[in-house]
């Protein structure tokens, strides 16, 4: 999967190959003002799954004193806009404890269904827990950005 980087030292621009398990980790910043850089509030984590099959995992965090604003649902749009759009993703899905309530409404505001609840997936804290599987395809966040308005009807062909 190509990928574009900075371009090359002639001016000339760069392409990248993208890998199995390759990641970026980006910052969600508040805007800062026109002397100083935005305050980081917390990061989103994008992974590369498969490059075959388009399948990407995201991971996200953000700093418990901006929590409970919109702040991740916004910001968690935008990677996943970010998935779609920039490298192509045939599916977007992520991996939570179904316990914390905060992490499940993430999943779900921004368009994801619930795919499957994984037994005892994981050791938590020295115990056996679940873990959710959340996802939404390429056509299912088309969809909900045409509803929303986001996306004229012939781009999201
Ligand atoms: C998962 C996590 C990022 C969610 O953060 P969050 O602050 O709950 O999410 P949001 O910023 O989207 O805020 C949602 C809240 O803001 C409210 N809100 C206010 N304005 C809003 C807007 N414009 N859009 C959406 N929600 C809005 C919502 O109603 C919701 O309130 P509620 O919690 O009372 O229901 C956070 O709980 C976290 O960092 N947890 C630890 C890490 C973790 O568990 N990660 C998951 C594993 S990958």
């Amino acid at each position: 999967m190509p990928w574009p980087i900075p371009p090359l030292p002639n001016g000339r621009p760069g392409f990248t190959r993208l890998q199995h398990d390759d990641a970026v980790v980006l910052a969600a910043a508040l805007p800062g003002g026109a002397a100083e850089p935005g305050w980081v509030i917390g990061d989103l984590s994008v992974f590369l799954k498969s490059v075959q099959s388009r399948q990407v995992a995201l991971g996200w965090v953000v700093d418990p004193d901006f929590q409970g604003r919109g702040y991740a649902t916004e910001a968690a749009r935008a990677v996943m806009r970010f998935a779609f759009d920039e490298i192509c993703a045939h599916r977007v899905y992520a991996q939570v404890d179904p316990r914390k309530a905060a992490s499940v409404a993430l999943c779900l505001r921004p368009g994801m269904r619930l795919e499957a609840t994984l037994i005892e997936r994981e050791i938590f804290k020295g115990e056996w827990g679940d873990l959710a599987v959340y996802a939404v395809l390429e056509r299912e966040w088309a969809a909900t950005e045409r509803a929303l308005g986001l996306v004229q009807p012939d781009q999201a062909d």
